[in-house]
């Protein structure tokens, strides 16, 4: 029998885990697909997704996701944060140009190639002490030994905390999350505001430290960053950005290295490619990021009426620009269900967006993972999956794509050229 639309949903934990025969059916039936556990209108195709993504006037980041899925319920958490913290004001990735504009400056004038290739030396001794935690044992669950805390430790130590607190970090980061993807009662909701609210006065110490006495840390770059045209950034916003860049460039990261590590194990052939020929791993990384897109969705809404592909979605109905679709799109990449890290047109991917919002944390999201996995591929041989996944492999989310766990068994490269040597 042939699969139907109506057979498949995006809310269903399975298909979130491995979209591709939904997606490459949506493509050929329905690329423009009316949720119907939701109300959004999902769009897929890669001409689509990029036109909708460079028509900001159209199609606004102006939307409310935190309080979207948790409803009237989510009043408790802005109450608390109103109360005894700073309340979430709209900045970057929730506005629109001309706004969105100011904090874009701003921001891109902290992560720029500059303060990334500054960042190299400390990125691989970072990967070479977690490899070295490990590597004696000739296994490890991947996502908490190394996916995890290679972002972790980085931006916990740009935000001013010392790599011994990352277990506060990764509390606040998933936190700070959890009210736009999960539905949560509101004690919930208020025990993890009060999680929040740590963070914020944290910060708000941090902001104020570095205000007097500038570090060379991505805190003290905001704090500083300023330009002739732009105000210097309220408190109220300066919390808001933080939130942004620790809640968009941490999980991203841990998952793109954990579904590039899984691609490896998956395709063998080109795990011994990659060995062989290191140059591809920059390809490689691409081709990870278009094949199991770690950001495979975010809202948009439609501030007209508006047809796409003969769909009318009405004004100010919400959308989900479907990143992770795009990239599987068959009139764009060629055999897309192929891993194939010498796709010539690999980095052609949405994965980190397009337009204005273009994601702000690429150059340092790319360097991790290149200094990642060619620290790991140098240093590890042999390296196979030491557990059957669990099923489905990734934990539910309609945005993210996070994998639950992965049990490598390796040998050390030393070790092998001590044992031929
Ligand atoms: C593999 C890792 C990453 C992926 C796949 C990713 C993906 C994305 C995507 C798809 C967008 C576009 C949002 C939109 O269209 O509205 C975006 C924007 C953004 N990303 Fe990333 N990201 C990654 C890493 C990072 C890192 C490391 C940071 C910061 C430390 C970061 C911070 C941001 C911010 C602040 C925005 C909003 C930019 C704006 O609205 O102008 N991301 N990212």
């Amino acid at each position: 029998m042939n699969a139907r639309v109506e057979d498949y949903s995006l809310m269903d934990p399975v298909v979130q885990s491995d979209p591709k025969a939904f997606y490459a059916l949506l493509h050929e039936q329905c690329p423009v697909y009316l949720m119907p556990e939701t109300g959004m209108y999902v769009v897929t195709r890669y001409d689509h997704v990029r036109a909708v993504l460079r028509d900001p006037e159209t199609f606004s980041n102006d939307t409310i996701a935190g309080s979207g899925i948790n409803g009237d319920r989510y009043r408790v958490y802005a109450e608390a944060l109103r109360d005894r913290g700073w309340s979430h004001v709209q900045t970057l990735q929730r506005t629109d140009p001309p706004v969105h504009g100011r904090y874009r400056r701003l921001l891109d004038q902290v992560f720029n190639i500059q303060t990334v290739k500054a960042l190299i030396p400390r990125i691989e001794a970072v990967t070479n002490a977690l490899i070295d935690s490990f590597i004696d044992n000739g296994e490890c669950e991947f996502v908490s030994a190394f996916a995890l805390p290679l972002p972790g430790v980085i931006i916990a130590e740009q935000l001013g905390l010392d790599a011994d607190n990352i277990a506060t970090f990764k509390k606040w980061a998933d936190s700070i999350l959890a009210p736009a993807m999960i539905a949560m009662t509101e004690d919930e909701l208020r025990a993890t505001a009060e999680i929040e609210l740590e963070m914020q006065h944290f910060l708000a110490d941090m902001f104020e430290s570095r205000r007097r006495e500038p570090k060379a840390d991505m805190i003290s770059a905001l704090v500083h960053a300023d330009s002739a045209d732009d105000e210097p950034l309220s408190m109220h916003e300066l919390q808001n950005l933080m939130h942004q860049l620790i809640s968009g460039g941490y999980d991203t990261v841990i998952s793109a290295l954990a579904n590039g590590m899984w691609l490896l194990l998956r395709y063998p052939d080109q795990l011994a490619k990659l060995h062989a020929r290191p140059e591809l791993v920059k390809n490689f990384v691409d081709e990870a990021l278009r094949f199991e897109s770690p950001v495979q969705g975010l809202f948009r809404r439609a501030t007209r009426d508006v047809t796409i592909a003969g769909t009318t979605i009405p004004k100010d109905a919400m959308m989900i620009v479907r990143y992770g679709a795009a990239n599987l799109d068959p009139e764009k990449f060629a055999c897309p269900h192929v891993f194939d890290i010498e796709r010539d047109n690999a980095g052609a991917h949405l994965a980190f967006g397009n337009g204005a919002h273009f994601c702000v944390g690429r150059l340092l999201a790319k360097q991790e993972l290149l200094t990642g996995f060619t620290i790991l591929l140098d240093r590890l041989d042999d390296i196979t999956l030491a557990r059957p996944l669990p099923e489905p492999p990734h934990l539910p989310n309609l945005l993210l794509h996070p994998m639950k766990e992965l049990h490598l068994r390796f040998t050390s490269t030393r070790a092998t050229s001590e044992k031929t040597g």
